[in-house]
């Protein structure tokens, strides 16, 4: 008999006996779920949509927690708020690790707030929240950065005397500029090149990992990095933004004054500096490096991509801004700029912007959280280490919170009297201890953004409304709304 017939017996052999061994003993008592295949997984389960797809489908056959083979990985999925709920707040420590994302795991590594886990983890995000209060609520707060940040936008929109744009830059610079004045203390010109080059390096990338073939990638990795991929273009893109952080914080390095720092990198630096005869100190070069792209990739790209939405949707839906605009003027007028207080005279317009937030759905299947400890749930027994998805999606989409889930419709936030009414599956930020750490920034961003833009503009499309189309160009990991073209009428 020929080797290669030999060695084809051989993997069919294993591959039948690891069948026929079914489940790992640890992997007994996890969640129910379709029967995997050795290292397929449940490749054959899958949606040819993408994951998402793929799990609502499985939600309808096993309920609301169930195991999914990605590959040989078991992950627990959660859908439904009453779920997600119970496992990252009611048993909020052990659900509080944080998962992989095959596609940008060579550039963290476990490194940064976003993707550490246990004391590392701990000390970055105490840290960063800390000096995001000192440096973005300190002499000038957030809220002043923003609206200055905003009238910077007015003048720039003007200049554009209403012509037609693709206005997905200058949303980028606008949330961006407000994450480096906190980070490296600066904020950047709208035509600064450098600049322009990260922003659209962060927008390639984002695309790239909600992309159909990211979502691939998550199921195959092992196999499919050898290749040639949207893999290897995302780590290029990251590292060239770590590169350019590298040079500021050299910059930040030569003219540190330990007596005032002006940034969360001067922080940084001061504090590796006093720990730097402590050999467990989480304060390393490397952790610098990879905190700053954290916060200056999710700075960036979440409010942004969720501003663009907004505006598509205002665009499609003229009688809701119309009711905004009407807004902006009795409670604001034209004399002055917003400022946060508004926001609790303004049920309408907060109301929107919620509702922009559930339907643009921005991380439909969150970020992946593992168990840090063998943990009972609902009656399974999940094993330390195995990754949690909390679906987001199946929160904001849930028809037994929202009366048309699928439908644009602010009075999802609006009781019979017009004021704000809360929802408890309104959970874009996620919940727990994991809970987004720019909520608060973002929050203040979209209403500051949207309602200064409104205050000095009316928008305009050369599409009709109703041919405007909403469906996302990519949706994965992250969903992004597709390029449009948009006219910023002066009022
Ligand atoms: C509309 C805007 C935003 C949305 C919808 C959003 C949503 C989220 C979600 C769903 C998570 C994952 C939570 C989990 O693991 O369960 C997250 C994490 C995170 N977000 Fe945001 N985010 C937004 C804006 C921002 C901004 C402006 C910043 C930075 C200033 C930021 C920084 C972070 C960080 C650092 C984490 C990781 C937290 C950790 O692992 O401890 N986000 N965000």
């Amino acid at each position: 008999m020929e080797l290669s017939v030999l060695l084809f017996l051989a993997v069919l052999m294993s591959l039948l006996l690891l069948l026929v061994k079914g489940r790992p003993k640890a992997r007994e008592h996890l969640p129910p779920g379709p029967h995997p295949l050795p290292f397929l997984g449940n490749l054959l389960q899958m949606d040819r949509k993408g994951l998402l797809k793929s799990f609502l489908r499985l939600r309808e056959k096993y309920g609301d927690v169930f195991t999914v083979y990605l590959g040989r990985r078991p992950v627990v999925i959660l859908c439904g708020i009453q779920a997600i709920r119970e496992a990252l707040v009611d048993q909020a420590e052990d659900f509080s690790g944080r998962g992989k994302i095959a596609i940008v795991e060579p550039t963290f590594q476990g490194y940064g707030v976003v993707f550490a886990n246990g004391d590392r983890w701990k000390a970055l995000r105490r840290f960063s929240l800390a000096t995001m209060r000192d440096f973005g609520m300190g002499k000038r707060s957030v809220e002043e950065r923003i609206q200055e940040e905003a009238q910077c936008l007015v003048q720039e929109l003007r200049k554009s005397k209403g012509a037609l744009m693709d206005a997905t830059f200058l949303l980028q610079s606008i949330t961006s500029n407000i994450i480096c004045s906190i980070v490296f203390g600066k904020r950047f010109h709208y035509e600064d090149q450098e600049f322009l080059k990260m922003l659209d390096l962060f927008y390639q990338s984002f695309s790239l990992i909600s992309s159909l073939s990211s979502q691939l990638f998550e199921l195959c990795s092992d196999f499919l990095k050898y290749f040639p991929g949207s893999h290897r273009q995302v780590y290029k893109n990251l590292q060239e933004i770590s590169a350019f952080i590298g040079r500021s914080v050299e910059k930040h390095r030569a003219t540190l004054d330990p007596s005032a720092p002006r940034d969360l990198i001067d922080a940084y630096l001061l504090r590796m500096e006093k720990e730097k005869s402590n050999p467990h100190s989480e304060f390393s070069q490397r952790n610098l490096i990879l905190n700053t792209l954290s916060l200056f990739f999710a700075g960036t790209e979440t409010s942004s991509t969720t501003l663009r939405y907004g505006f598509l949707l205002l665009l499609k839906y003229p009688h809701v801004t119309e009711r905004v605009h009407k807004e902006i003027e009795q409670v604001i007028g034209t004399h002055r700029p917003p400022a946060l207080d508004d926001r609790a005279k303004m049920p309408y317009t907060d109301a929107v912007i919620h509702e922009i937030q559930r339907f643009s759905d921005l991380l439909p299947i969150g970020l992946p959280h593992i168990v840090t400890k063998d943990t009972h749930f609902r009656g399974y027994i999940i094993p330390k280490n195995t990754e949690v998805f909390p679906i987001l999606n199946s929160a904001l989409r849930d028809p037994r919170y929202f009366e048309k889930p699928d439908v644009f419709n602010p009075d999802h936030f609006l009781d019979a009297n017009g004021a704000l009414k809360k929802n408890e599956a309104f959970i874009p930020f996620s919940l727990g201890k994991r809970i987004c750490l720019g909520e608060g920034i973002a929050r203040s961003e979209l209403f500051l953004f949207f309602t200064t833009i409104l205050q000095n503009f009316s928008l305009a499309s050369p599409v009709a409304p109703e041919d405007i189309d909403l469906t996302p160009q990519e949706s994965g990991m992250g969903k992004v709304p597709k390029k449009y073209q948009i006219r910023f009428l002066p009022r």
